[in-house]
């Protein structure tokens, strides 16, 4: 399937991406209709997102890259200011869960600094996906999608006077490309980003069927099966 009608851009305008591609690509007009048997509390993701989602946009311009194939979203780089990514009531920003995993509800009343006033002008990716994890052909991926979304959040947030921006990242392994959100480091490094830090993911430190699938792959790769678990902070200066 050929990709080159896909339009990579800033998330701006009405229509809020309050959710993420999980189940398929979303539009303005798909967005806010969800299966009745869905176990998910879509109606309270919706209430605390969109508030948080437009204020952010108001005040920064955007908050999420996408991929766009006419008019449905088919890849989404999520991003915020880390001045704001790193409040008490941030929690950890997944849009899809409750707080601490996502933003707390009331994070969107807090005051949010312009970003003349902001010290630290880095802005923090989240999160990346291209196509669905549910598509079993995922034939929008490694088709240089998720470069093309890195490299227009580069471009944008020069234009607009943010002077860095991290993003975390894992080892190269397949697995994690797959069902993860965060590429590898290899990815990041190819479009100029550096290792800022090193740490350790606390959600890979349980023995089970993913870790051996992950040091099996990293044996595979001539990897030291160890830093499976490392957790990078990717960082790119843009002055
Ligand atoms: C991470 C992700 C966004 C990458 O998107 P993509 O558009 O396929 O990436 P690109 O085509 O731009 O890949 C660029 C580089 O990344 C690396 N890469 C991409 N996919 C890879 C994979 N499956 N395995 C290993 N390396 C990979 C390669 O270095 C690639 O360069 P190459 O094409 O020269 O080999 C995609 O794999 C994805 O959507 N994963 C998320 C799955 C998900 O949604 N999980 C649930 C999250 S809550």
């Amino acid at each position: 399937m050929p990709t080159d009608n896909i339009v990579v851009a800033a998330m701006t305008g009405p229509f809020v991406l309050w959710r993420c591609l999980h189940s398929g690509p979303l539009s303005a007009d798909s967005i806010d209709r969800w299966s009745p048997d869905s176990s998910m509390p879509w109606q309270e993701l919706r209430d605390r997102n969109v508030p948080l989602l437009t204020k952010l946009a108001e005040m920064y311009g955007a908050y999420a890259i996408v991929a766009r194939d006419g008019d449905q979203i088919v890849g989404q780089l999520r991003f915020y200011p880390e001045a704001i990514a790193s409040m008490a009531q941030a929690g950890q920003w997944c849009l899809q869960q409750a707080f601490p995993a996502g933003p707390a509800p009331q994070l969107a009343e807090r005051r949010f600094p312009a970003l003349a006033e902001i010290e630290d002008k880095t802005l923090t990716v989240h999160c990346l996906m291209v196509g669905s994890p549910s598509s079993p052909d995922k034939h929008l991926r490694h088709r240089g999608i998720a470069t093309r979304m890195v490299r227009e959040l580069i471009r944008w947030a020069a234009q607009q006077g943010w002077t860095s921006i991290e993003a975390p990242a894992y080892e190269d392994l397949p697995i994690l490309y797959d069902i993860t959100g965060v590429a590898g480091k290899r990815f990041w490094e190819k479009l100029g980003f550096q290792i800022a830090h090193t740490g350790t993911e606390p959600g890979f430190l349980q023995e089970g069927e993913l870790l051996r699938a992950m040091r099996e792959q990293a044996i595979a790769q001539g990897l030291d099966q160890e830093c499976v678990m490392n957790l990078y902070t990717m960082q790119i200066n843009l002055t």
